[in-house]
């Protein structure tokens, strides 16, 4: 039940899940670079068989598991397969690793993710779902763990929920960031910034008849196909606003968006003398992914640091609600409650498929969701239990895996 710090010398065991996608393979980059202090224990991804095979060839990790399961692996000596829907939780649990990094999408690793808290494992986080559905589920577990380091030692890095369920978003980690050290009764707001997408400078009209090629190209960052659409609509600040009441604590009504199209500010924070602390950087998910992995030490890094007289301008404006409405229905799912939460992040992600596959416009997506969080998300269990998330989620991707959605 007690993870070790980084400072100790053997290295720290982690098991990688997603490690095939765009976190995944930078978290790969982040362990490889300091290989003297993290040693990878395990590894999984959905069907790239390929690049899971190089992967374990590097890192010898000691099970890796494949969610297509008819694809053969060839895979070094000291490497076995685990097949099964509980792989994950196996791995996550396993003696020697100290540390989950989650790259998955969806509700998959949600199982993974509460095994491993009850097991003393710290996450390393940069799933949605995890917060989003099952907030109320995850942060109970780290608070628990957090608790038990205070009892002990007041002054321990570990004595405290983040420390524990790390965030790996850019904002969240920057918020991270702005809270080390304060106290949070101190905090009056968080600010979240957005890029704003490849159309928030575009009309209403234009905006309707974007094509998912014009969508997938995102100013600032490069990230999976999902996450770059949710740029592009607004719904990934929206899922960040739910994100942020889950881990710091906070109600709604504190958390701000501002459109910040440099994206050179990660996020911020006010506290209440009216000091306002931001998170600066290039935008490079390799700094948020190393700084949950070596929490509370800081260690160089290949990403390239931010040089201030060369970004030479920061600009700011408040987000454009009705051009984007996907904010304001994640916003208020977040107030309903985390059943409509967990049907918002489960219609998003049929959404997108749909409008990648063609079978959906680009204001579909907001429709979609609105529609699923109306026909899904009310009710009297706004804290559902884990299977009761995982029904919830297949419920809402048959009802909206095919057909016209009109609007709520
Ligand atoms: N990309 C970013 O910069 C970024 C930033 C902030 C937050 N996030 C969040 O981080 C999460 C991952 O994003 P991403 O962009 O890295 O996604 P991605 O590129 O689509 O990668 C997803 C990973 O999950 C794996 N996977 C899928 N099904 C699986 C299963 N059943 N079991 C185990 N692994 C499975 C995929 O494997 P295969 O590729 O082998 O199928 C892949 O390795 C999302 O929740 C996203 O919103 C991403």
């Amino acid at each position: 039940m007690s993870p070790r710090s980084s400072t100790e010398v053997r290295p720290l065991g982690v098991a990688l899940l997603g490690s095939t996608g765009s976190i995944g393979r930078q978290t790969v980059e982040v362990l490889e670079a300091h290989a003297d202090r993290f040693q990878v224990r395990a590894l999984a991804t959905g069907r790239n068989a390929a690049e899971l095979e190089a992967q374990a060839r590097r890192l010898r990790p000691a099970a890796v598991s494949l969610a297509d399961e008819g694809t053969q692996l060839d895979l070094p000596a000291g490497t076995e397969r685990w097949r099964g829907g509980e792989a994950l939780e196996r791995m996550a649990v396993l003696d020697d690793v100290d540390i989950v990094v989650v790259g998955t999408g969806g509700v998959v690793s949600l199982r993974p993710v509460l095994a491993a808290l009850r097991a003393g494992k710290v996450v390393a986080s940069a799933n949605k779902e995890t917060l989003v559905s099952g907030g109320h589920l995850v942060m109970a577990e780290a608070r628990a763990r957090a608790g038990e380091r205070a009892a002990v030692d007041p002054h321990d890095p570990l004595a405290t929920p983040l420390a524990w369920l790390r965030p790996i978003d850019s904002e969240h980690s920057a918020i991270w960031q702005c809270l080390v050290g304060e106290r949070r009764s101190a905090v009056a707001r968080l600010i979240l910034t957005a890029s704003g997408g490849p159309f928030r400078d575009e009309s209403a009209e234009e905006i309707a008849a974007a094509t998912p090629e014009r969508a997938l190209r995102h100013p600032n960052w490069s990230m999976g196909a999902k996450i770059t659409i949710d740029s592009a609509t607004l719904a990934n600040k929206g899922l960040e606003v739910i994100e942020a009441r889950w881990l710091y604590d906070v109600a709604y009504d504190a958390i701000d968006v501002v459109v910040h199209p440099q994206s050179v500010v990660h996020s911020a924070v006010l506290f209440i003398d009216g000091s306002l602390k931001a998170q600066l950087g290039t935008p490079d998910m390799r700094l948020p992914i190393q700084y949950a992995l070596t929490y509370p030490e800081r260690l160089p890094s290949s990403a390239a640091s931010l040089d201030l007289v060369a970004a030479a301008r920061l600009d700011f404006r408040a987000p454009d609600e009705a051009r984007f409405p996907a904010l304001r229905i994640a916003r208020e799912a977040g107030r309903t409650g985390s059943r409509a939460s967990a049907a918002l992040i489960a219609a998003d992600e049929v959404a997108v498929a749909r409008f990648l596959d063609g079978t959906l416009d680009f204001n579909g997506i907001p429709r979609l969701l609105e529609a699923a969080v109306r026909r899904f998300g009310e009710g009297d269990d706004q804290a559902p239990d884990i299977a009761a998330l995982v029904a919830l989620d297949g419920e809402v991707r048959a009802a909206f895996a095919a057909g016209p959605v009109e609007a709520a």
